[in-house]
């Protein structure tokens, strides 16, 4: 297995799987540093491509793809948690890999995950697996009269989920995925949601990213809302929660844990190991950003102390939003407080997230104020 023997320095090549908006933004912070970038995505070109230094055509899978990674990068990541496992072995090799293959491949399936907090105290609420359509009445029946199924693989922005008050309900939603193996689990009727994202390296040293608040609007992030809007035994505990995951995975590199807040209490529902959509205000609001910290962790450097210089809302952009008659960048260009982060996508479809925004200004209920102004040109009032 390929180790890390000396921080990977400027000038030399990081590699990283999938070619999204993630990888674009990786790419953005190594290049500033003065790396070379690989991306390695199937696709012709896309937003990471576009502005790295190489890009791999080859499917995640293709080892002769995989080598010529290898062969090219100093260190070599991922931007998304659906890269085989296997394939980052493969590279492991080769080349440097962080995060690890098994922390990744806990993070792809959401049973491994619940199983995975159960085993090491980590909060989480109840749940139980199905395989068939004969397990769901008495999946259901654990539950407490609300439930929600999730395929256990493959979903993301609420896709592969749904909802359900009976257990029709939910053979139903099981049979429209396709009868595939399916998490069950308790709905959480939770006060607030909020995220954490945690840098930690190689030899165990963390620093967590300030808590940020998320508001989803049809199961995708809409807004993030920094600092939370919850008290500081919250923010203690969310804080607590991210190092005893990190520690528990022992994981090298970022890593987002999502979690519901129920009265006093926080409940984990799912973890990321890479950035995350909810630390994109990381790009403006602190000293340094999540993929500044995804870098120096990949390159064996030590995390820094991350200060929040600015109460900041991020506002996701959607392809709703900008396939609506009505949207012009020109509004936002025009807003001091909005910075944006558009990310090259060649379409926009509905439910694709195609930009944010981060709000940046004193006070974050004036800044929310001016998101929600914003969306309400294009959205019905929420
Ligand atoms: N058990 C639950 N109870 C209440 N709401 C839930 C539950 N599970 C999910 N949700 C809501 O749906 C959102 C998306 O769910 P989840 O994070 O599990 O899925 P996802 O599709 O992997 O999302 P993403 O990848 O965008 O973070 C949550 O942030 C939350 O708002
Ligand atoms: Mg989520």
């Amino acid at each position: 297995m390929s180790k890390l023997q000396s921080p990977v320095l400027p000038g030399a090549t990081l590699g990283v799987l999938g070619g999204g908006q993630l990888g674009r933004m990786f790419s953005h912070a190594a290049t500033q540093m003065g790396y070379r970038v690989a991306v390695l995505d199937p696709a012709e070109s896309g937003p990471a491509a576009e502005v790295s230094t190489h890009h791999i055509r080859s499917a995640y899978d293709d080892e002769s793809g995989l080598l010529e990674l290898a062969q090219l990068c100093d260190a070599v990541t991922t931007e998304f948690e659906n890269v085989p496992a296997q394939s980052l072995r493969f590279l492991q090799q080769h080349v440097p890999v962080s995060p690890a293959p098994d922390a990744v491949e806990i993070a792809q399936s959401r049973i491994r995950e619940k199983t995975f907090f159960v085993q090491h105290g980590i909060p989480t609420n109840h749940h139980c697996l199905v395989v068939q359509s004969a397990d769901i009445a008495d999946a259901f029946a654990q539950m407490s009269g609300k439930a929600v199924i999730k395929t256990t693989t493959l979903g993301y922005d609420g896709k592969g989920q749904q909802v359900c008050n009976s257990a029709q309900e939910m053979l139903k939603a099981f049979e429209s995925f396709g009868a595939v193996e399916c998490l069950v689990e308790d709905f959480v009727a939770f006060d607030a949601e909020v995220s954490v994202i945690i840098a930690r390296d190689i030899h165990g040293n963390a620093e967590v990213f300030p808590v940020a608040e998320n508001q989803h609007r049809n199961g995708i992030l809409d807004v993030s809302i920094v600092p939370a809007r919850v008290n500081d035994s919250i923010t203690e505990g969310a804080r607590k929660i991210a190092h005893q995951v990190a520690d528990a995975l022992d994981y090298v590199g970022v890593l987002a844990i999502e979690m519901f807040v129920v009265g006093d209490n926080l409940l984990v529902n799912e973890i990321a190991p890479r950035p995350h959509n909810s630390g994109h205000y990381t790009l403006d609001a602190t000293n340094y950003s999540q993929f500044d910290l995804q870098v120096r962790m990949l390159c064996g450097l030590s995390p820094v102390p991350i200060e929040l210089l600015k109460p900041v809302v991020m506002l996701n952009i959607l392809g709703d939003l900008v396939l609506h008659e009505k949207f012009s960048w020109h509004t936002l260009m025009q807003d001091p407080h909005a910075h944006i982060h558009e990310y090259g996508k060649e379409s926009a479809r509905a439910g694709r997230k195609m930009a944010h925004v981060n709000f940046l200004g004193d006070d974050a209920g004036e800044l929310l104020n001016r998101a929600e102004q914003f969306k309400q040109l294009f959205y019905p009032a929420s």
